[in-house]
């Protein structure tokens, strides 16, 4: 009987302050290294030129034990995805410059991926068994096409109309701060270290989410916008301490619960706005269902994730949240949009550039 070849791909993923690279085949993934630089948190963010150095010294090391882990040996890869953009100049380049090189060694297909359409795109990567239990879905195991995927990171804010794999429409996006800034430059006002959205989340689990009340936008549309917010609590700490210097010490807990209450309302009002304007039913099926998703990683955050679930019970949502390690950056995301672009035979030619602004 002749069998498949599988399709494996090697990702690499530098578009920020993440070194990672991983093995996926046939959508499954065999390793997913990630390189944390820790070196932003004296800094109180992303330095750009210590985050390129930082990958230049990680991406050899980060490639090779991914492919270890993997055990798959490079000749067998089928083809080499990278993310091209958005993302920051220095970081991308080192690895789209390794990208590059090692399948002009190897003589195999390159592959350029979006970013943002990773992070929708980690919805696909399929489980090994033992892990299938850690999804957090209602029926059906993946989001049924089209659908709908609030991707919220460190840069971004969208609304996304997924039709395809590889055809996306923003249908709503930030006019000012990503959600993921909003929770660091929250946490920077509060004294907390960056990255700051993890920690508001923790302090945020013994909080009372209505103890402080803060200016929410008033935005037409599906678009977002978390600058005033961000006013609002800088105002609303700067007053407080004056006549209280303990009072971030003291009020910690319920600053991050009502913080965190305040962004996730935010971005839930739009979402089921946006449920409402894109009438989506899940093909195939008599009863009228929508497939709504979050990525990116804020999608790690846990006031999010319970208020999606929540909405998505009682409004009759199949509601979909990737994994923890999927919510963040990493390249099993990138592995994995590169897969749907090798389907395709959609491959980049050796002169091609990063693109700091790469769109949708
Ligand atoms: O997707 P990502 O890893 O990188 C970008 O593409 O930007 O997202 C990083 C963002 C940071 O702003 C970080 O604070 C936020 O995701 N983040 C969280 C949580 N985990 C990561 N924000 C709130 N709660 C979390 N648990
Ligand atoms: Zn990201």
């Amino acid at each position: 009987m002749k069998t498949e070849k599988p399709i494996i791909i090697l990702g690499i993923e530098s578009s920020c302050d993440e070194t990672s690279a991983a093995v996926i085949k046939d959508c499954k993934v065999l390793a997913n290294l990630i390189a944390s630089q820790k070196i932003h948190e004296l800094y109180g963010g992303v330095v750009p030129e210590l985050a390129s150095r930082a990958h230049q010294k990680n991406i050899v090391p980060v490639v090779d034990q991914a492919l270890r882990d993997s055990g798959i040996k490079k000749e067998e890869l089928s083809a080499i995805a990278f993310t091209r953009g958005p993302g920051l100049i220095g970081s991308l380049l080192v690895g789209v410059s390794f990208a590059k090189a090692m399948a002009l060694a190897l003589n195999i297909p390159l592959i350029e991926v979006n970013h943002m359409q990773a992070h929708v795109l980690a919805h696909f990567i399929r489980r090994k068994p033992d892990e299938k239990e850690k999804i957090v879905h209602t029926a059906p195991e993946m989001p049924n096409l089209p659908f709908i995927c609030l991707t919220v990171s460190g840069g971004h804010t969208q609304i996304v109309l997924v039709k395809d794999f590889l055809n996306m429409e923003i249908i709503g996006e930030t006019i000012d701060d990503a959600a993921g800034e909003a929770f660091d430059k929250a946490a920077k006002i509060l004294g907390l270290p960056y990255p700051g959205g993890p920690l508001i989340d923790k302090y945020a689990q013994t909080g009372n989410p209505h103890a402080f009340k803060f200016a929410e936008p008033n935005i037409a549309g599906l678009n977002f916008s978390f600058s005033g917010l961000k006013t609002s609590i800088l105002y609303f700490i700067r007053d407080n301490v004056k006549s209280n210097p303990d009072f971030i010490e003291k009020n910690l807990n319920n600053l991050c619960a009502s913080i965190q209450y305040t962004i996730v309302k935010i971005l839930m009002d739009k979402l089921m706005l946006a449920t409402r304007q894109f009438s989506l039913s899940a093909p195939g099926k008599t009863e009228e269902k929508y497939c709504i998703a979050i990525a990116g990683g804020v999608s790690a955050n846990s006031g999010l994730r319970k208020a999606l679930t929540e909405t998505g019970n009682k409004l009759g949502w199949h509601t979909y949240i990737p994994p923890f390690e999927y919510c963040t950056d990493n390249a099993a995301m990138i592995a994995i949009a590169g897969h749907y672009k090798y389907l395709k035979k959609e491959f980049a030619a050796q002169n091609v550039a990063p693109s700091a602004r790469y769109k949708l």
